[in-house]
């Protein structure tokens, strides 16, 4: 079989759109308000903006240039690396398969409230909306189909496999390019709007009084640091693989900077937009912001729907506007992390892109349509989520610069030279120093008391067998999988 070219974005700018368009997602616009909040709000900015500069960006330019320098995606790219690395690569796309599948889940939900916003169709008590009328949430686990929830995933993954099918220039660039500017149109007004509203100001305080105290405490850098992963869509094969799609002069780091900077950009305008609109409830519910703010999910689909009500008829505007712009920035993130997958299967087997959408998407869209169609929907969602960032992409990131700067110290100034000689930013001690002792020693603290909560006091309060099956149960296909695709035969004649 022959296998076919590999594909180039059209231009630098292709190429930094499709970044954006992966890093701003639903991670930028329902979490990191929220995770903000939690953290100190004020005092979380300077623990994010140092996450983002010693660790972010250095791990950002570490999968440019693998990706770039190695033109593959992750199993392949590493292998050519490091031999003994195409393991590392496996375990980052399978984690990036187990996010898109749950990742579609909430840009469902996100697209049925997008339309729901038009009269306002949560009634008067948007949590018991949420919970019950729309999702049909069981106790425990329940496999019965809830026939909306299946309809609008079926729309999801038929959306995402069509632009899939596209390849990078007529995919994801052409769908970059629609999705990217209706977002920052959404997203601005929403922006304006939520900020003329009365008690705005109180939700900005709230968001930009720093609380001192809340920095000594470690859980407030741990969350800078997983969350700077999840939004920049490092560490589980996304940038490998869209660098892999670069030309052979790149401007990586230049590139890097500006991809890092549109995000945080975005990402502190929404947690503007969304303390704004807090603020707002507080003043219109006469309680305090403390009492509005939900959990990370409930803040999107109840908190707002919750606001919107009390604004009169244009709620409905503030509404599609805000869910609008949580499935256009979704939509695009969500091709991007199936692309992982894909680009590994066609990498490593030969397939055609045709052949690897179909049976990749084809897999993962069953997979995310049982489950997330199913009375469960949000049990599955939140395990999921939480197994899937805290420990698959925190230890696909550890293991991916552990490997490369401690086992493997010789490939370092070979890595350096290849971004200086094409970068407009040179990279140097600087740069290794925070992705060799930095960057790896917070992620391993991060990592341990993640690992030491998770094993005394578990997640959530669902059942020990809900947990193992739906959370351990995800890790255990990280490690066995990784090995599996491993061992299994590469096509004739590939280059190792
Ligand atoms: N980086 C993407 C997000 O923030 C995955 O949603």
């Amino acid at each position: 079989m022959q296998s076919e070219k590999r594909e180039n974005w059209s231009s630098r700018s292709g190429f930094i759109l499709a970044a954006v368009g992966s890093a701003v997602g639903l991670g930028n616009i329902w979490r990191f308000p929220y995770v903000a909040y939690e953290n100190g709000g004020g005092a979380f900015l300077i623990p994010y903006l140092i996450a983002l500069l010693t660790a972010g960006l250095p791990l950002l330019y570490l999968d440019y240039v693998i990706g770039q320098r190695f033109k593959g995606a992750p199993p392949t790219a590493y292998k050519r690396l490091v031999k003994s690395a195409e393991p590392i690569g496996w375990w980052q796309v399978l984690v990036a398969t187990v996010i898109a599948i749950y990742y579609a889940s909430v840009l469902n939900w996100a697209g049925n409230f997008m339309l729901f916003s038009f009269g306002q169709q949560w009634g008067e008590n948007p949590e018991e909306f949420f919970f019950n009328a729309y999702l049909q949430n069981a106790d425990g686990v329940l496999f019965e189909v809830v026939p909306h929830l299946f309809i609008g995933l079926v729309i999801v993954w038929a959306i995402a496999l069509l632009i899939l099918y596209g390849g990078v220039k007529r995919g994801l660039e052409i769908a970059n390019k629609i999705f990217i500017p209706l977002l920052m149109l959404t997203f601005v007004l929403l922006v304006i709007q939520a900020a003329r509203l009365p008690g705005a100001i109180d939700g900005l305080n709230a968001f930009f009084t720093p609380s001192w105290s809340a920095m000594k405490s470690p859980e407030v850098w741990l969350a800078a640091y997983g969350h700077i992963f999840f939004s920049l869509s490092i560490g589980f094969g996304i940038m490998v693989t869209f660098a892999s799609y670069l030309k052979r002069n790149a401007n990586l780091t230049g590139s890097g900077l500006v991809v890092g900077l549109a995000n945080s950009s975005f990402e502190l305008l929404a947690g503007i937009g969304v303390f704004a609109a807090l603020g707002y409830m507080a003043h219109a519910t006469g309680s305090p912001i403390s009492e509005v703010v939900g959990g990370g999910i409930g803040l999107a689909f109840i908190a707002f729907p919750k606001l919107i009500s009390t604004l009169g008829s244009k709620g409905d505007l503030v509404g599609f506007l805000f869910f609008g712009s949580l499935v256009f920035a979704g939509i695009s993130s969500m091709v991007s992390i199936l692309e992982v997958p894909i680009a590994a299967f066609k990498d490593k087997f030969g397939w055609s892109r045709n052949k690897s959408v179909t049976v990749v998407g084809g897999v993962s869209a069953i997979i995310s349509i049982a489950l997330f169609s199913s009375k469960s929907a949000i049990t599955f969602v939140d395990i999921i989520d939480n197994f899937a960032n805290n420990i698959g992409i925190v230890v696909g990131a550890i293991l991916s610069i552990i490997w490369i700067t401690w086992f493997n110290r010789r490939l370092i100034p070979q890595l350096t030279q290849h971004i200086n000689a094409i970068s407009s930013l040179k990279v140097g001690k600087l740069w290794v120093f925070m992705l060799s002792i930095v960057t790896p020693l917070s992620l391993i603290v991060a990592l341990v008391m993640t690992l030491k909560s998770l094993l005394t006091e578990g997640y959530g309060g669902y059942s020990v067998m809900t947990q193992i099956i739906y959370g351990w149960g995800v890790v255990a296909v990280f490690a066995i999988g990784a090995l599996l695709f491993t061992f299994m035969k590469r096509k004739k004649g590939e280059s190792k």
